[in-house]
């Protein structure tokens, strides 16, 4: 049976990178539908996320396949808000998985770059992501703003369980929580007694703590001590990004993101890229890593595997773009990622 695959291709670079991974999901044979939510819209007709969209979603797709969003025009990103968080809080897609693969020794930027393979999961309904909080005396000098920052047991135990169960299911040792408990009051203690509480039920993993500011600094210092990390919103989104840069930038960091069970989103890391946008320059690896996710998560195990060997044959032959030194376009690094697979 195809499967069936919603494509948000979104604005700036995210549909010039989506239409090279919609190729091959289509030759793969899946039935992909589109849908124009971005910025155009937003700016036409005042829609972001249509309000029948979670329940559409739900009820006729397996997978949904994202690009970016992001319009200069948009400079509080409320549609990006709208819509890509509207569909991780409302679909409750409370896994963001980040793998961060060094995937040829040529992409990494530190002295010694063995063994970069570890995977961020990232919390990704809670925190002060949830649009709360109040603004007084907006605009003047006098503004005060309050960011409300959301973390309940439930919202904490459910992403720690999902990163030991992975730690288990794929022979890893290791689970390390990022934190920040010396400094925040009410949700850094709650996330330290929570993965404490979680963690005696897998005595063969080693359940490690860091502060999330040393973890950074361990990112560059020693990265191979990672296996799996976990860590709320904020800190995972700014953590991948860091991770990204370790193992080739941007251009090639893939993310998912799940509910077991439901349906999940599959997306690059990076934004719209407005500075490179329209120039046939983006790099599709990460759309291509993320439709490898993708592949795995419907349990397409053979062509996830042989879409992340692609790109790293592409990255072997030098068929790059110049985020990562080459001189191919978009559709020419596409074009060769798809012919090593199909
Ligand atoms: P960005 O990820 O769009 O770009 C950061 C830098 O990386 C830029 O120099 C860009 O050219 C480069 N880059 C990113 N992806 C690349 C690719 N595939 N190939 C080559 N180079 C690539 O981040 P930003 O500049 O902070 O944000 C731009 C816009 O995107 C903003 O509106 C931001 O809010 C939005 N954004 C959206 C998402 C998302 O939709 N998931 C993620 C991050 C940022
Ligand atoms: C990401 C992005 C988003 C986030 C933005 C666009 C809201 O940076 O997916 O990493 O912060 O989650
Ligand atoms: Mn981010």
């Amino acid at each position: 049976m195809s499967h069936k695959i919603a494509v948000i291709p979104g604005d700036g670079i995210g549909p010039e990178v989506i239409t090279e991974g919609a190729k091959l999901l289509e030759s793969l044979d899946f039935k992909l539908t589109y849908f124009d939510w971005g910025a155009e819209k937003f700016l036409q007709e005042g829609i972001g996320l249509p309000q029948d969209a979670l329940e559409m979603l739900e009820k006729n797709f397996d997978a949904i396949y994202f690009g970016a969003l992001g319009d200069p025009r948009i400079p509080d990103m409320a549609h990006g808000r709208e819509i890509l968080l509207g569909l991780r809080t409302g679909l409750d897609l409370y896994v963001n998985f980040r793998p961060i693969m060094l995937l040829h020794p040529t992409l990494g930027v530190l002295s010694k770059n063995q063994g970069i393979d570890f995977v961020v999961f990232r919390e990704n309904t809670q925190d002060c992501y949830l649009g709360r909080g109040e603004t007084k005396h907006a605009g003047t000098q006098k503004e005060v703003t309050i960011d409300e920052s959301m973390h309940s047991y439930a919202g904490v135990e459910r992403i720690i369980k999902q990163a030991f169960e992975h730690a288990q299911n794929t022979g890893r040792k290791s689970v390390h929580l990022g934190h920040k408990a010396n400094a925040i009051k009410f949700g850094g203690p709650l996330w330290l007694r929570v993965f404490r509480e979680v963690a005696k039920s897998y005595p063969d993993i080693q359940a490690k703590e860091q502060h999330i500011d040393l973890m950074a600094l361990e990112f560059v210092r020693a990265p191979e001590q990672f296996e799996v990390i976990v860590t709320s919103n904020l800190f995972g989104d700014i953590l991948t990004d860091l991770g990204a840069g370790l193992v080739g930038g941007l251009g090639l960091a893939a993310s998912g993101n799940w509910h077991p069970g439901k349906i999940g989103l599959f997306e690059p890391v990076h934004g719209s890229a407005p500075d490179i946008a329209g120039q046939n320059k983006a790099n599709p690896m990460a759309a291509f890593l993320s439709a490898a996710l993708l592949l795995d998560f419907l349990g397409q195990k053979e062509p996830a595997q042989a879409t992340q060997n692609a790109v790293k044959q592409a990255i072997t032959q030098g068929i790059c773009t110049p985020d990562l030194g080459g001189q191919k376009t978009t559709q020419e690094v596409g074009s060769f990622i798809r012919n090593q697979i199909l």
